[in-house]
Parts: C-alpha cells; structure tokens; sequence
C-alpha cells in the first residue's frame, strides 16, 4: 500500500488511519483500504487486536470514524463492551432490545436536538465515561454534521501562566441546567418529544473535577470544563468565576482545535471523552435523524 501524509498505519493492529483534520479525527480502515467490519470484532480472530488498535487510534486522535457499517442496537452494545463496562445515561432511557444503547431521534416536526451544543460527555458525574460510540441509521440529506474540539490542544494552546493558573483550579460541574427542574429539558418537553428525558431532582447535585485532567493512558494533559455542565470554579467569587470560565470556553471550542464528522448511514463515530468536547449541529430541520449511542465507563478525572 502507498503510503501519503494523509494515511497512517496503527502499529497495533495495521489499521489504516485517514486523518480528518490537523487538530484531530480520523477514518479507520482496513489496512487494505477496505471498510472494518465492527459487528463481526468478537467472532473475527484478530477481533482483539483489531480493539486494541481502535483503542491506540482513539488515544491518538481522540476522534475516529468507520464508515460502511450494518449494526444494530445489540451490535452497538457489544461494541462498546469491547472497550470496557456501559455506562447508562442517568436521564435517558434505552432500546428495549439494547437497554444501555440510547436512541438520539430528532423527528422533522421537532425543533431542538440532543447535545446541541459545545460540551464534555456527562462530566457531572464522579466519573464521566471514557468514551462514546455513536452509530447512524439514518440521516438527513444535509446538515446534522457532529464538530469536536480536542481539549489538549487547547490547553497547549494556553499560555505558560495560564496554563498554571488553570492547573490549580478545580471546578463545580452538575446536570442542573440541563436535566434538572426548570432546566433545558424540562423547559423544551414536547418539542423534543422522541427522546425520553427524565427530568429529575438528582440532577442537580455537584461533583468537583480539576480544571486541567490528565489522560490516564497518555499522561497528557487536557481542559476539562465545559459551557453546561460546569457551573462555578472552586475558591473564587462568582464574578471572578464567570470571567475566567467564559474564556477557558470560548477558547476550548476555537476552530483551531476542532474537527467535523459528516454522517452517512452506517457511519459509527466513537471519541475520547478525556480529550474530546463535542457539538451536535441542529441545522436540518424537516428531516429525521436517527442515531444509535452508548457510552463507555471511565474514571475519575485527575
Ligand atoms: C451527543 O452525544 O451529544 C449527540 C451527538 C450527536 O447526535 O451528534
């Protein structure tokens, strides 16, 4: 095979990784050009290096994109488990042939989406999930693209000073404003009507996670905040926290850092949630979009 710029092995597994982007993502195929079969990994003899290599190309490029896939609920399940325990959303509701896989559905007459905004995968929790996996069924004919933003080029891209002024910050995160009462959900019921949000006083508990999280399998360090997870930072007064937060914000989500996967049906997407914030564009309103997602348990962000 041909080598270009553009194409480059996984040293684990062989795989061949067509980078999306120069901040991160990438296409994985087979080192043949050909397309991956991801439903067949645990009967496929070479399933567990093919995982292991996924994996190394997960931690590379924080983002990565096999297309041409025919799963199902189950096989998305069994996906994820390849690369540890499923982590329920603790306010959505599964498949009923796959309860950890939960259906993304926005139907045309609906107007707001499900993770239409820059954000961390449920950073309020103690430990928010490793990874997501997020499989397309079917897609509008335009728009309903996914943007990520690597969070370690972000925090590279600090200064020397602020990046010590932002490694001594820990931060209060919480799913108030977006599951809790009166929160985002609670406030667009009905307009969102296919995805079953449980609205719920549990939401609006708090964890604290540092401002700046390393990788456990990389060492290497990322902003971990993010616009509606992350309510105050830590020892600070609420002004000095407003100010300071919208600008880690602003700044994680710059162009410079990100990256945009176009789907087509068929297309499994799975990213780094200790590397990764991630958009979900609500642009193709009068179309269905029907994804299939389930998330990877994780550790504790240190
Ligand atoms: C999400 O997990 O936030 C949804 C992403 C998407 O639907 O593109």
């Amino acid at each position: 095979m041909s080598m270009t710029a553009a194409q480059e092995l996984i040293a684990s597994g062989g795989l061949e990784a067509r980078p999306l982007a120069g901040a991160l993502g990438a296409e994985l195929w087979a080192a043949d050009g050909s397309p991956l079969n991801l439903a067949e990994l645990d009967s496929h003899p070479d399933g567990g290096r093919l995982s292991a290599a996924i994996r190394e190309a997960l931690c590379t490029y924080h983002v990565v994109v096999v297309r041409d896939q025919h799963m199902t609920a189950p096989d998305v399940a069994r996906f994820g488990r390849r690369f540890g325990d499923l982590e329920r959303h603790p306010y959505l509701g599964g498949t009923d042939e796959a309860p950890d896989v939960v259906p993304v559905i926005k139907e045309p007459h609906e107007t707001v989406n499900f993770g239409g905004g820059w954000h961390s995968e449920m950073s309020f929790l103690e430990c928010p999930p490793m990874a997501t996996a997020l499989y397309a069924v079917e897609v509008p004919r335009f728009g309903g693209d996914t943007l990520f933003a690597n969070q370690q080029a972000a925090y590279r891209g600090l200064s020397d000073t602020m990046k010590g002024i932002a490694e001594g910050l820990s931060a209060v995160h919480s799913a108030a404003s977006q599951y809790g009462r009166g929160g985002d959900s609670d406030r667009h019921a009905g307009r969102r009507s296919s995805m079953a949000v449980e609205v719920s006083q549990d939401a609006h508990s708090t964890v604290t996670h540092p401002v700046v999280r390393t990788h456990p399998e990389t060492a290497a360090k990322a902003l971990y905040v993010n616009r509606p997870f992350t309510e105050a930072l830590c020892g600070m007064r609420r002004h000095e926290s407003k100010a300071l937060l919208d600008l880690l914000f602003d700044h994680s989500t710059h162009e410079h850092y990100t990256c945009r996967v176009r789907w087509e049906p068929g297309t499994l997407t799975m990213w780094d949630n200790r590397s990764v914030q991630h958009y979900a564009l609500n642009d193709y309103h009068g179309q269905r979009r029907h994804m299939l997602r389930v998330t990877i348990a994780g550790d504790r962000p240190r």
